[in-house]
């Protein structure tokens, strides 16, 4: 999408609730439902729009964690840092899974795999568990995480 077309998009997202009192939030949602993400560089644009500072919508995107500024990451492994995971070898597959995508749980980065926390996925039973594309996978441990690591990288994800 070119940066003409993005701003129009955004533009187009927030019409409809730039004469809404407190009508920001609802316009965060409709930027982010369209792309994926709010981009950064039209920031100006949305808060010139509502009517409030750069600041104030800054704020707001960085303060409610579900909002992202960067676009979505193309495959997301969620992996449970609950007890009965961690219990269950769960730190070290954590440590591995950073090691082998070279990214932080939970951190913002340019890698095509997000990796996230998530606590507990109930499949306690059989930790240490884990979530991959919304695919549940159970019993994890190095090798398979390797396997499926190795898989979404064939599936069009690359390593940095
Ligand atoms: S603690 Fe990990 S699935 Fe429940």
């Amino acid at each position: 999408m070119s940066d003409s077309s993005v701003s129009d998009t955004v533009r187009e997202a927030i019409l409809a609730f730039q004469a809404e009192p407190g009508g920001l939030m609802p316009a965060l949602w409709a930027v982010q439902n369209v792309l994926g993400y709010i981009p950064e560089e039209e920031v100006p644009t949305i808060a010139k729009a509502m009517n409030q500072s750069v600041a104030e919508v800054h704020g707001v995107i960085s303060f409610y964690h579900d909002f992202k500024s960067r676009p979505p990451a193309a495959h997301t492994v969620k992996i449970c840092r609950a007890e009965a995971c961690q219990a269950m070898g769960g730190r070290r597959l954590q440590a591995f899974a950073e090691q082998q995508l070279g990214v932080e749980f939970d951190q913002a980065s340019s890698s095509a795999v997000a990796l996230e926390s998530v606590y507990c996925l109930g499949l306690c039973a059989c930790a240490p568990a884990a979530m991959v594309d919304g695919k549940l996978v159970a019993k994890l441990d190095e090798d398979r995480l390797a396997t499926i690591l190795a898989g979404l990288h064939g599936k069009g994800a690359n390593n940095g």
